[in-house]
């Protein structure tokens, strides 16, 4: 227990604390004794004395008992000096630091409140299923007896079950318990796919445009990325790279982010042919297919290349972005590493969550509750094809509807800069809008395009803002 130290006594360990720190007194050098110093300071040797051994314990003066107290080493001689005028010494970053400091900058996560905000990635915090996750959390809660202990890194046993048989119900998944790795989110997913199946400098395949989070924890790894092409039906595997090797292929075959291509059969053949003579493992993001609307849903690349090909899923989508549980379905003879390398980067994901998602998906509330938000994403989607054709009729193309909860809306007569500049003059009327451009890597686009997230805003709010919009982009063309 810390010893209580008066007043008097915490300013003197403050003044001999400063003094050393400092230099005055250094390392190895004597202080003066407690007599000396209590007659110079007017106090008692007594709380001299006190003061001394509060620097004891914090472990600026050596114990000499007997003698007078010794000053100690400070581990770094400009420790002190360096904290007084706030300079630090050269720090030294790894390699994989560089590479991070060497990324564009990313949106920052607190944005000004808009009342109209297309910003994709975000959803309606009154959709999410709040009795039934409070029901299953406190049921969870409940039910945990004893310890808390860790959890398997690879995930709740009662969470892979369930995902087993989810993803053969909702995407014709085959696979082994063994298989799933419950991940952070789909981020941790391609985090793991990055750190274990990409030597720094070795090839990684993305889309072009594409995913940025997911190229950036490739580069981060140390990937070189070549970019291949989309048009409106994904990935334009003619223009894969005929390169010796190639160490993974970054995909969204279902709905190319950010385009909205659906990748057809012959693509999909093509890619894995590539695949498998590059020696290349796939990984399919398969991030929004529980939002088709007229389309069927397409099967995933999976189901036909399941030795090259890792799945990636997420319920950032259906539940909520800030739940972060995602999963990973692994060919076998990954599992083992992938298991590993989860458990030293965070042990497990939360353990509670895990349950609780395993509950509301064995009841058949979470396929309840995807198909009710894939009417209310259907609505939202319509309103905003409608308002955008109402605003902006011909003069724009809307791209990738079909699925997923963005669209990519193409302003046919505004360049990319003019873009910037409309996004900015919205900005300032209280409405986010996108620009697409950072989705590319190499050339970016001469048109002006803007991803439109609509899965966070009522069927009102998107009427009304693209309404204003409207305005916004008259006002500028009148100048
Ligand atoms: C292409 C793509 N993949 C995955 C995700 C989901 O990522 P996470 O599961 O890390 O939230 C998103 C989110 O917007 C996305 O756009």
């Amino acid at each position: 227990m810390k010893a209580r130290v008066s007043g008097t006594t915490a300013k003197i360990v403050g003044m001999l604390r400063d003094h050393i720190v400092r230099g005055v007194y250094a390392p190895g050098e004597k202080l003066p004794s407690s007599r000396a110093l209590a007659v110079e300071l007017g106090v008692s040797r007594t709380t001299v004395t006190s003061a001394f051994d509060q620097l004891i314990s914090e472990g600026y003066v050596l114990n000499r008992q007997g003698a007078a107290g010794i000053v100690a080493g400070l581990n770094s001689g400009d420790f002190g000096n360096s904290q007084q005028n706030g300079k630090i010494g050269p720090v030294e970053l790894s390699s994989y630091a560089d590479r991070i400091l060497s990324l564009p900058p990313s949106a920052p996560a607190a944005r000004p409140s808009l009342t109209f905000d297309f910003k994709y990635g975000d959803i309606s915090a009154s959709d999410f299923p709040i009795a039934l996750w409070r029901r299953a959390v406190s049921d969870v809660l409940l039910k945990t007896k004893g310890r808390l202990a860790y959890s398997p890194p690879e995930g709740s046993d009662s969470l892979r079950r369930e995902l087993q048989r989810y993803l053969w119900r909702a995407r014709g998944i085959q696979c082994e318990t063994n298989q799933i790795i419950v991940v952070s989110g789909s981020q941790q997913g391609v985090d793991l796919c990055a750190r274990l199946l990409v030597e720094p400098g070795k090839r990684v395949v993305v889309e072009e445009p594409g995913y940025v989070m997911a190229r950036n924890a490739l580069t981060a790894a140390g990937a070189t990325l070549l970019p291949v092409p989309c048009d409106e039906q994904g990935l334009d595997t003619s223009k894969l790279p005929d390169v010796e090797t190639v160490s993974m292929v970054f995909v969204t075959p279902s709905h190319q982010y950010p385009l909205g291509g659906v990748l057809p059969i012959g693509r999909r053949e093509a890619l894995l042919d590539w695949a498998n003579d590059k020696g290349s493992y796939i990984l399919e993001d398969d991030y929004d297919s529980e939002y088709r609307y007229d389309v069927k849903p397409i099967p995933p690349l999976y189901q036909a290349g399941s030795r090259r090909v890792i799945y990636l899923g997420t319920v950032s989508k259906t539940l909520s972005p800030t739940l972060r549980l995602g999963y990973l379905v692994l060919p076998e003879q990954l599992a083992d590493v992938f298991i590993t390398c989860k458990q030293i980067m965070d042990r497990h994901s939360s353990t509670l969550e895990q349950e609780a998602l395993a509950s509301v998906i064995e009841s058949g509330a979470y396929e309840r509750h995807v198909r009710k938000m894939r009417r209310a994403h259907g609505e939202r989607r319509s309103s905003l094809i409608t308002a955008l054709a109402e605003s902006f009729g011909e003069d724009i193309e809307v791209v990738g509807s079909s699925a997923g909860l963005h669209v990519v809306v193409w302003f046919k007569h505004l360049r990319s800069e003019e873009g910037q500049h409309l996004a900015q003059a919205a900005l300032q009327k209280g409405i986010g809008i996108y620009p697409i451009d950072p989705h590319f890597l190499g050339e970016r686009p001469t048109m002006a395009g803007f991803v439109f997230g609509y899965a966070s805003m009522s069927s009102k709010e998107i009427s009304d803002g693209i309404a204003k919009l409207k305005v916004v982009l008259a006002t500028i063309l009148d100048k």
